[in-house]
Protein backbone atom coordinates (compact mmCIF):
# COMPACT_ATOMS: atom_id res chain seq x y z
CA UNK A 1 0.00 0.00 0.00
CA UNK A 2 0.96 3.58 -0.48
CA UNK A 3 2.68 5.17 2.41
CA UNK A 4 2.01 8.53 3.82
CA UNK A 5 -0.80 10.70 2.85
CA UNK A 6 -3.87 9.46 1.34
CA UNK A 7 -3.15 9.81 -3.19
CA UNK A 8 -5.58 12.47 -3.92
CA UNK A 9 -8.23 11.78 -6.36
CA UNK A 10 -8.48 13.65 -9.73
CA UNK A 11 -9.60 13.61 -13.44
CA UNK A 12 -6.52 14.85 -15.57
CA UNK A 13 -4.77 13.46 -18.62
CA UNK A 14 -2.13 10.82 -18.35
CA UNK A 15 -0.14 9.61 -20.93
CA UNK A 16 1.35 6.41 -22.02
CA UNK A 17 4.52 6.50 -19.64
CA UNK A 18 2.26 7.97 -16.90
CA UNK A 19 -0.05 5.58 -16.71
CA UNK A 20 2.13 2.15 -17.21
CA UNK A 21 4.55 3.64 -14.40
CA UNK A 22 0.88 3.86 -12.14
CA UNK A 23 -0.43 0.97 -12.95
CA UNK A 24 3.21 -1.28 -12.51
CA UNK A 25 3.69 0.29 -8.82
CA UNK A 26 0.06 0.28 -8.30
CA UNK A 27 -0.40 -3.67 -8.62
CA UNK A 28 3.20 -4.36 -6.94
CA UNK A 29 1.76 -3.05 -4.36
CA UNK A 30 -1.52 -4.07 -4.27
CA UNK A 31 -1.32 -7.60 -6.11
CA UNK A 32 -0.68 -9.37 -2.05
CA UNK A 33 -4.26 -8.13 -1.48
CA UNK A 34 -5.66 -8.40 -4.34
CA UNK A 35 -4.97 -12.34 -4.78
CA UNK A 36 -6.42 -12.35 -0.57
CA UNK A 37 -9.28 -11.32 -1.46
CA UNK A 38 -10.65 -12.22 -4.74
CA UNK A 39 -8.35 -15.58 -4.93
CA UNK A 40 -11.09 -17.55 -4.01
CA UNK A 41 -13.40 -16.38 -6.19
CA UNK A 42 -11.62 -16.34 -9.09
CA UNK A 43 -10.06 -20.39 -8.42
CA UNK A 44 -6.28 -21.24 -9.08
CA UNK A 45 -7.55 -22.63 -12.45
CA UNK A 46 -10.72 -21.09 -13.44
CA UNK A 47 -11.31 -18.86 -16.29
CA UNK A 48 -13.33 -16.30 -14.83
CA UNK A 49 -14.56 -13.47 -16.90
CA UNK A 50 -15.29 -10.76 -14.26
CA UNK A 51 -17.04 -10.37 -11.05
CA UNK A 52 -20.39 -11.59 -12.35
CA UNK A 53 -18.42 -14.73 -12.07
CA UNK A 54 -19.20 -15.75 -16.22
CA UNK A 55 -16.99 -18.88 -16.39
CA UNK A 56 -15.18 -19.80 -20.02
CA UNK A 57 -16.22 -23.38 -19.35
CA UNK A 58 -19.87 -22.37 -19.34
CA UNK A 59 -19.50 -19.45 -21.65
CA UNK A 60 -17.22 -20.59 -24.28
CA UNK A 61 -16.16 -17.70 -26.16
CA UNK A 62 -12.84 -18.43 -26.68
CA UNK A 63 -14.85 -21.16 -29.19
CA UNK A 64 -15.12 -25.03 -28.32
CA UNK A 65 -13.01 -26.28 -25.37
CA UNK A 66 -12.21 -29.35 -27.57
CA UNK A 67 -10.79 -26.96 -29.89
CA UNK A 68 -7.73 -25.44 -27.73
CA UNK A 69 -5.92 -28.24 -27.49
CA UNK A 70 -2.60 -27.11 -29.05
CA UNK A 71 -3.56 -23.92 -29.83
CA UNK A 72 -0.61 -20.73 -28.49
CA UNK A 73 -2.61 -18.59 -26.86
CA UNK A 74 -1.38 -15.16 -25.12
CA UNK A 75 -3.16 -14.12 -21.85
CA UNK A 76 -2.84 -10.39 -21.33
CA UNK A 77 -2.69 -8.83 -17.98
CA UNK A 78 -2.85 -12.16 -16.33
CA UNK A 79 -2.79 -11.26 -12.95
CA UNK A 80 -1.66 -14.64 -10.91
CA UNK A 81 -2.58 -16.28 -14.49
CA UNK A 82 -5.53 -18.65 -13.08
CA UNK A 83 -7.06 -17.97 -16.82
CA UNK A 84 -3.50 -19.75 -18.44
CA UNK A 85 -4.30 -22.67 -15.80
CA UNK A 86 -7.64 -23.30 -17.17
CA UNK A 87 -6.84 -22.76 -20.56
CA UNK A 88 -3.40 -25.34 -19.95
CA UNK A 89 -5.59 -28.13 -18.63
CA UNK A 90 -7.51 -27.70 -21.63
CA UNK A 91 -4.62 -28.92 -23.82
CA UNK A 92 -3.53 -25.04 -25.03
CA UNK A 93 -0.12 -23.18 -24.84
CA UNK A 94 -1.07 -20.26 -23.04
CA UNK A 95 1.44 -17.65 -22.20
CA UNK A 96 0.55 -15.12 -19.20
CA UNK A 97 2.07 -11.85 -19.69
CA UNK A 98 1.31 -9.10 -17.27
CA UNK A 99 2.96 -5.54 -16.48
CA UNK A 100 3.29 -6.14 -12.58
CA UNK A 101 6.23 -8.57 -11.28
CA UNK A 102 4.33 -9.08 -8.01
CA UNK A 103 1.53 -10.34 -9.62
CA UNK A 104 3.56 -12.54 -11.53
CA UNK A 105 4.97 -13.82 -8.17
CA UNK A 106 1.69 -15.28 -7.73
CA UNK A 107 1.02 -17.04 -10.69
CA UNK A 108 4.54 -18.92 -9.95
CA UNK A 109 3.42 -19.65 -6.35
CA UNK A 110 0.58 -21.05 -7.40
CA UNK A 111 2.42 -23.23 -10.35
CA UNK A 112 4.50 -24.30 -7.47
CA UNK A 113 2.37 -26.36 -5.32
CA UNK A 114 2.16 -30.27 -6.16
CA UNK A 115 1.45 -31.52 -9.34
CA UNK A 116 1.00 -28.44 -11.25
CA UNK A 117 3.24 -27.77 -14.43
CA UNK A 118 4.91 -24.27 -14.32
CA UNK A 119 3.62 -21.82 -17.11
CA UNK A 120 5.32 -19.40 -19.16
CA UNK A 121 5.19 -15.91 -17.83
CA UNK A 122 6.56 -13.03 -19.31
CA UNK A 123 6.24 -9.44 -17.23
CA UNK A 124 5.79 -7.05 -20.19
CA UNK A 125 3.58 -3.88 -21.31
CA UNK A 126 0.55 -5.08 -23.13
CA UNK A 127 1.23 -1.82 -25.11
CA UNK A 128 4.58 -3.39 -26.68
CA UNK A 129 4.07 -6.99 -26.98
CA UNK A 130 7.68 -8.79 -26.96
CA UNK A 131 6.38 -11.35 -29.72
CA UNK A 132 6.67 -11.65 -33.05
CA UNK A 133 4.13 -11.26 -36.05
CA UNK A 134 1.60 -14.12 -36.04
CA UNK A 135 2.74 -16.07 -33.34
CA UNK A 136 -0.61 -17.00 -31.15
CA UNK A 137 -3.72 -18.64 -32.40
CA UNK A 138 -5.68 -16.93 -29.51
CA UNK A 139 -5.38 -13.89 -27.04
CA UNK A 140 -7.69 -13.02 -24.19
CA UNK A 141 -7.83 -11.07 -21.29
CA UNK A 142 -10.08 -11.25 -18.25
CA UNK A 143 -10.18 -7.03 -17.11
CA UNK A 144 -6.32 -7.08 -17.91
CA UNK A 145 -4.66 -3.95 -18.57
CA UNK A 146 -7.19 -2.33 -21.34
CA UNK A 147 -9.02 -0.67 -18.11
CA UNK A 148 -5.48 1.29 -17.34
CA UNK A 149 -3.67 2.07 -20.82
CA UNK A 150 -3.51 5.40 -22.08
CA UNK A 151 -3.21 4.17 -26.21
CA UNK A 152 -5.77 0.91 -26.04
CA UNK A 153 -5.59 1.80 -30.20
CA UNK A 154 -2.14 0.40 -29.81
CA UNK A 155 -3.12 -2.30 -27.51
CA UNK A 156 -5.60 -3.81 -30.34
CA UNK A 157 -3.13 -3.11 -33.00
CA UNK A 158 -0.14 -4.80 -31.11
CA UNK A 159 -3.05 -7.79 -30.46
CA UNK A 160 -3.98 -8.32 -34.13
CA UNK A 161 0.14 -8.06 -35.05
CA UNK A 162 0.97 -11.05 -32.99
CA UNK A 163 -2.77 -13.13 -33.70
CA UNK A 164 -2.71 -15.57 -36.94
CA UNK A 165 -5.37 -14.57 -39.39
CA UNK A 166 -8.46 -15.85 -38.25
CA UNK A 167 -7.16 -15.88 -34.47
CA UNK A 168 -9.63 -15.00 -31.88
CA UNK A 169 -9.08 -12.13 -29.65
CA UNK A 170 -11.95 -11.98 -26.56
CA UNK A 171 -11.13 -9.42 -24.02
CA UNK A 172 -13.48 -8.04 -20.65
CA UNK A 173 -12.92 -4.70 -19.62
CA UNK A 174 -15.19 -2.72 -17.02
CA UNK A 175 -19.15 -1.57 -18.96
CA UNK A 176 -18.46 1.71 -20.14
CA UNK A 177 -21.39 2.86 -18.98
CA UNK A 178 -20.40 2.55 -15.08
CA UNK A 179 -17.94 5.93 -15.69
CA UNK A 180 -20.87 7.96 -15.44
CA UNK A 181 -21.59 6.13 -11.97
CA UNK A 182 -19.97 6.63 -8.73
CA UNK A 183 -17.92 3.45 -7.92
CA UNK A 184 -20.13 2.49 -5.26
CA UNK A 185 -21.68 -1.08 -4.28
CA UNK A 186 -24.69 0.62 -2.58
CA UNK A 187 -27.59 2.63 -3.45
CA UNK A 188 -25.35 5.47 -4.23
CA UNK A 189 -23.50 3.54 -7.06
CA UNK A 190 -27.03 3.84 -8.89
CA UNK A 191 -26.86 7.79 -9.91
CA UNK A 192 -25.42 9.24 -12.88
CA UNK A 193 -22.91 11.91 -11.35
CA UNK A 194 -20.54 12.49 -14.50
CA UNK A 195 -20.81 12.83 -18.61
CA UNK A 196 -20.29 9.23 -20.22
CA UNK A 197 -18.67 11.16 -23.00
CA UNK A 198 -16.30 12.75 -20.77
CA UNK A 199 -12.86 10.91 -21.59
CA UNK A 200 -10.50 12.56 -18.99
CA UNK A 201 -9.12 9.77 -16.94
CA UNK A 202 -9.37 9.46 -13.39
CA UNK A 203 -5.54 9.13 -11.82
CA UNK A 204 -5.23 9.29 -8.41
CA UNK A 205 -1.84 10.86 -7.27
CA UNK A 206 0.51 11.50 -4.71
CA UNK A 207 1.55 14.84 -3.17
CA UNK A 208 4.05 15.23 -5.83
CA UNK A 209 1.46 15.28 -8.47
CA UNK A 210 2.66 12.08 -10.07
CA UNK A 211 -0.01 9.04 -10.51
CA UNK A 212 0.03 6.18 -8.32
CA UNK A 213 -3.07 4.64 -10.03
CA UNK A 214 -4.31 5.71 -13.93
CA UNK A 215 -7.90 4.53 -14.91
CA UNK A 216 -8.71 5.03 -18.85
CA UNK A 217 -12.47 5.49 -20.38
CA UNK A 218 -13.41 4.45 -23.59
CA UNK A 219 -17.30 4.45 -24.98
CA UNK A 220 -18.63 1.58 -26.47
CA UNK A 221 -18.23 3.31 -29.91
CA UNK A 222 -14.52 4.35 -29.31
CA UNK A 223 -13.50 0.57 -28.56
CA UNK A 224 -15.67 -0.82 -31.82
CA UNK A 225 -13.83 1.71 -33.71
CA UNK A 226 -10.49 0.61 -32.29
CA UNK A 227 -11.12 -3.10 -33.23
CA UNK A 228 -12.13 -2.36 -36.67
CA UNK A 229 -9.03 0.04 -36.95
CA UNK A 230 -6.69 -2.57 -36.37
CA UNK A 231 -7.71 -5.23 -38.01
CA UNK A 232 -10.10 -7.19 -36.02
CA UNK A 233 -13.47 -7.76 -36.87
CA UNK A 234 -16.31 -7.49 -33.81
CA UNK A 235 -18.48 -10.57 -33.68
CA UNK A 236 -19.91 -10.56 -30.24
CA UNK A 237 -20.43 -8.26 -27.57
CA UNK A 238 -21.55 -9.56 -24.23
CA UNK A 239 -22.86 -7.80 -21.05
CA UNK A 240 -22.87 -10.59 -18.59
CA UNK A 241 -26.27 -10.43 -16.49
CA UNK A 242 -25.83 -10.43 -12.75
CA UNK A 243 -26.46 -14.20 -11.45
CA UNK A 244 -29.03 -14.85 -8.67
CA UNK A 245 -26.43 -17.29 -7.39
CA UNK A 246 -23.18 -14.61 -6.59
CA UNK A 247 -24.06 -12.81 -3.82
CA UNK A 248 -20.46 -11.50 -3.51
CA UNK A 249 -19.24 -7.54 -4.12
CA UNK A 250 -16.15 -6.91 -5.63
CA UNK A 251 -15.22 -3.04 -5.37
CA UNK A 252 -18.12 -0.93 -6.79
CA UNK A 253 -19.91 -4.09 -8.40
CA UNK A 254 -22.62 -5.73 -6.57
CA UNK A 255 -25.73 -7.52 -6.76
CA UNK A 256 -27.87 -4.40 -6.75
CA UNK A 257 -26.53 -2.29 -9.35
CA UNK A 258 -25.65 -5.78 -11.13
CA UNK A 259 -29.50 -6.20 -11.61
CA UNK A 260 -29.93 -2.76 -12.83
CA UNK A 261 -26.84 -2.06 -14.81
CA UNK A 262 -24.10 -3.92 -16.80
CA UNK A 263 -21.39 -3.96 -14.91
CA UNK A 264 -18.83 -5.81 -17.41
CA UNK A 265 -18.35 -5.94 -21.40
CA UNK A 266 -16.81 -8.96 -23.34
CA UNK A 267 -15.86 -8.11 -26.50
CA UNK A 268 -15.02 -11.19 -29.06
CA UNK A 269 -13.10 -10.23 -32.68
CA UNK A 270 -11.16 -12.10 -35.28
CA UNK A 271 -8.22 -11.39 -36.76
CA UNK A 272 -9.20 -10.55 -40.69
C1 LIG B 1 -7.88 -6.59 -12.62
S1 LIG B 1 -6.35 -7.42 -12.86
C2 LIG B 1 -6.87 -8.78 -13.84
C3 LIG B 1 -5.94 -9.95 -13.68
C4 LIG B 1 -6.59 -11.28 -13.92
N1 LIG B 1 -7.04 -11.41 -15.28
C5 LIG B 1 -7.70 -11.48 -12.93
O1 LIG B 1 -8.88 -11.60 -13.33
O2 LIG B 1 -7.40 -11.46 -11.72
C6 LIG B 1 -5.53 -6.38 -14.04
C7 LIG B 1 -4.13 -6.86 -14.41
O3 LIG B 1 -3.67 -6.07 -15.52
C8 LIG B 1 -2.29 -5.83 -15.33
N2 LIG B 1 -1.90 -4.66 -16.12
C9 LIG B 1 -2.21 -3.36 -15.87
N3 LIG B 1 -1.69 -2.58 -16.82
C10 LIG B 1 -1.03 -3.39 -17.67
C11 LIG B 1 -0.29 -3.17 -18.86
N4 LIG B 1 -0.10 -1.94 -19.35
N5 LIG B 1 0.25 -4.24 -19.51
C12 LIG B 1 0.09 -5.49 -19.01
N6 LIG B 1 -0.61 -5.76 -17.89
C13 LIG B 1 -1.17 -4.72 -17.22
C14 LIG B 1 -2.14 -5.65 -13.82
O4 LIG B 1 -0.81 -5.81 -13.39
C15 LIG B 1 -3.11 -6.69 -13.29
O5 LIG B 1 -2.47 -7.92 -13.04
Amino acid sequence: MIQGPEPEATRRSAGITESSRASRGWWDRNADDYQIEHGDFLGDDRFVWGPEGLDEAEAGLLGPAAGLKGQAVLEIGAGAAQCSRWLAARGALPVALDLSRRQLQHARRIDQEPGRAPLPLVQADAGFLPFADASFDLACSAYGALPFVADTARVQREVRRVLRPGGRWVFSVTHPVRWAFPDEPGPEGLTAVSSYFDRTPYVEQDDRGLAVYVEHHRTLGDRVREIAAAGLRLVDLVEPEWPRWNEQEWGGWSPLRGRLLPGTAIFVCVAE
